[in-house]
């Protein structure tokens, strides 16, 4: 059960009061939440930012992945113009409102609130509004039609209190499927379940949204990305539903991240072909597998030592993320050590993808001198290198 207010009329008040807060607030906003750590250590091979995974979900919502044939309208302005996507095998994502959903087990002013939420805590309770952060799903099929025209959970792996990301203003947080927008059958409202675009009060105070459930909210440009099947239903209390759902985050970009890194170009930043660069005796640069960015990819000779010198530039000297996306469809990792004009900074491990033709990506932070960088990366076991697409500084 929704919150019954009539949005229309609290969204004009919200938009007059945000009109500043809106101008520089935008989903595209670029800092990563995760950011690499600030050392020249290895950094962990899956680590995806929130900035990356928010530019791959970006990429992959095309008309070709759209899975809704009549559009959704936002909650908030009541545009009929948001479109979900599956941007990878079972996870969905939308751009739209933050209306705010003060509903549940936590007693609020609001006169309309409601005391129940569609969803509950393990222990059968109500959600509470101000202490979990949940997004908001129709109830029902507008057009009651099977399929849907409409993204409607059910035909798609989900249920209650499913696990999403949520994405705003540069930041990125953890919430879960807590409560359904008015069916069929409502009569007191505009509302209806084509609605996309409102969560709770605890979602948007860690968003950093205006939480108020009669004067709050943004207008657009919160993207909700939805995991669906039963291992991304968090269980927990209203006392810990909070830290449940946030210990998912990374977990959840690191996966999507994977899973994007094959079928898309490499994320924001400054990529550079390891087919510009030079190899060590007896290697080639091929394009005989697929997915390669650019003309080709490098090939190291199969050779403890083999390496391909990848020319990179930074505009100011500093320390910075070098994200390598490769291939290695043999059955062991490839770990290589990574110099920097001829300084070592560690190993880094190339774990086995899924065949020469599947690519990934490994990162870890370097320092770089402002200007020409060379990057080397050299096999440290007999069959040298994985293959080498190319690299991107950020
Ligand atoms: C295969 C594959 C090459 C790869 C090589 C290797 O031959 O086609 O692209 O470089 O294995 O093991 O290095």
């Amino acid at each position: 059960m929704s919150s019954i207010r009539t949005r229309a009329a609290v969204a004009g008040a919200a938009a007059l009061a945000l009109g500043t807060y809106l101008a520089t607030a935008h989903a595209d906003a670029a800092t990563p939440l995760h950011a690499a750590a600030a050392d020249s250590a290895v950094t962990p091979a899956t680590s995806y930012t929130a900035a990356q995974v928010l530019a791959g979900v970006k990429q992959n919502s095309t008309a070709a992945n759209q899975v809704n044939t009549k559009p959704h309208i936002n909650t908030m302005t009541r545009a009929q113009n948001v479109n979900v996507y599956q941007v990878a095998t079972g996870v969905y994502a939308y751009t739209s409102s933050m209306a705010i959903d003060d509903d549940g087990s936590d007693p609020d002013p609001d006169p309309d609130h409601q005391g129940d939420t569609t969803w509950h805590d393990s222990n059968g309770k109500a959600l509470a509004a101000h202490h979990v952060p949940f997004y908001v799903l129709g109830d029902d099929c507008w057009d009651r039609k099977t399929p849907c025209p409409h993204f409607f959970y059910k035909e798609h792996g989900m249920s209650g209190r499913q696990f999403a990301l949520m994405f705003y203003n540069g930041k990125v947080i953890g919430s879960i499927f807590g409560d359904t927008q008015t069916a069929n059958n409502q009569t007191t409202s505009s509302n209806d379940s084509r609605e996309l675009g409102e969560a709770s009060v605890k979602a948007a105070q860690l968003l950093g949204i205006p939480s108020s459930g009669t004067t709050g909210g943004v207008d657009n440009g919160v993207t909700v990305v939805m995991f669906s099947g039963p291992s991304w239903v968090v269980n927990g209390t209203n006392a810990n539903l909070n830290t449940n759902t946030q210990a998912l985050v990374q977990k959840a970009l690191d996966s999507l991240g994977a899973s994007m890194a094959g079928t898309n170009p490499p994320p924001s930043g400054t990529l550079f072909e390891a087919e510009t660069g030079t190899l060590s005796a007896g290697g080639t640069f091929d394009s005989n597998h697929s997915g390669f960015t650019g003309t080709g990819f490098a090939n190291p000779a199969n050779a403890v030592g083999a390496y391909v010198d990848i020319p990179v530039t930074a505009a100011a000297a500093g320390t910075k993320t070098l994200s390598f996306r490769y291939s290695d469809g043999a059955s062991a990792a490839r770990p290589a050590t990574i110099s920097v004009n001829g300084a070592s900074h560690g190993t880094l491990n190339f774990p086995v993808t899924a065949n020469w033709d599947t690519w990934s990506t490994v990162s870890m932070t370097v320092p770089l001198k402002a200007g020409a960088n060379t990057i080397r990366v050299t096999g440290t076991t007999a069959v040298g290198d994985a293959n080498i697409d190319s690299v991107t500084v950020s």
